[in-house]
């Protein structure tokens, strides 16, 4: 006996097929991986996220304006709880699975998750990505910036420099109806071009209705795999480029066993932003 495949897309019921459904059920019928309708927001829901989006971009600004040598970062989750709750905004990352602060600062080795502490103190020539979900009236957004403290060395500048572009041509490179492949090949291209190291055993996702949903966005990987990007999709792209490695450990020091940092302690820089996918290609919701 053979059943027929589950199918992940439905059409709404009594209505018939739109363009949009037609096109993923195409895809679907080729094998390849598409998302569930719920994936697909409202546009209700986009206007929350972009709202929450807004937040989450005054938190990353008032960083801006005061990161300086000399601050630590306890005081970098001081600025962004305190935006946050004017804003009456809620940080995604507080309690989030033993996450103890609101936002991760991960300086030069430390990939990502790096937990903000008034030990950590920021030195001239540090490279420190501030990582920051902001959730409002239910609806997330996730963003990440490098932030150069003080004059740092031209290798540093130009890693920061070559992570930012991989962000922006991984964005490029989604299209609707492209693949989240070919976001990955799109920015490990970017990278390798420098031989610098594309981790890989972190990723984007989806975001919106909760911190990390549906697809996982691969940084590196080979066109036309992965997931069906449908117009409606929000999800992030935040690539983790490294100097030298791609591996990437657990720090055994960090007690909460949190902070990542590169296999050969060379440092790291990554930029995170949440994207709708249009009709057209991908929208910034945390600009
Ligand atoms: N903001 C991170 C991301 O880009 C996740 C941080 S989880 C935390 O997906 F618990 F470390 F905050
Ligand atoms: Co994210
Ligand atoms: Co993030």
């Amino acid at each position: 006996m053979i059943f027929n495949k589950k199918r992940r897309w439905h059409c709404l019921p009594g209505q018939e097929p739109t363009e949009l459904d037609k096109k993923v059920m195409y895809w679907e019928n080729k094998g390849k991986e598409v998302p569930t309708r719920s994936l697909i927001k409202t546009a209700e829901q986009i206007e929350g996220i972009r709202r929450s989006g807004v937040v989450n971009t005054g938190c990353l600004d008032a960083v801006a304006e005061q990161i300086h040598v000399g601050m630590n970062t306890q005081e970098i989750d001081d600025i962004c709880m305190a935006f946050c709750k004017e804003h009456h905004a809620t940080p995604a990352c507080l309690n989030y699975e033993g996450f103890p602060k609101s936002v991760c600062t991960s300086i030069n080795e430390v990939v990502c998750h790096g937990i903000p502490k008034k030990e950590d103190v920021l030195q001239e020539g540090d490279i420190v990505n501030v990582d920051m979900t902001t959730i409002l009236d239910g609806y997330y957004a996730d963003a990440s910036r490098m932030f150069i403290v003080g004059k740092t060395t031209p290798e540093k500048e130009q890693l920061v420099r070559v992570a930012k572009e991989c962000l922006e041509i991984g964005a490029e490179a989604a299209k609707p109806y492209s693949f989240v492949g070919d976001i990955g090949h799109a920015i490990q291209k970017h990278a390798e071009k420098y031989h610098y190291g594309i981790v890989r055993d972190l990723c984007g996702h989806g975001v919106g209705l909760d911190f990390h949903e549906e697809p996982d966005v691969m940084h590196f990987g080979h066109k036309g795999t992965g997931m069906l990007l449908v117009p409606g999709m929000v999800f992030t792209i935040e690539p983790m480029v490294n100097m030298g490695t791609w591996k990437v450990f657990l720090d055994a020091d960090d007690p909460y066993g949190w902070e990542i940092i590169t296999g050969d302690e060379m440092p790291s820089a990554q930029w995170e932003h949440t994207f709708l996918m249009t009709e057209h290609g991908v929208e910034v919701l945390t600009y």
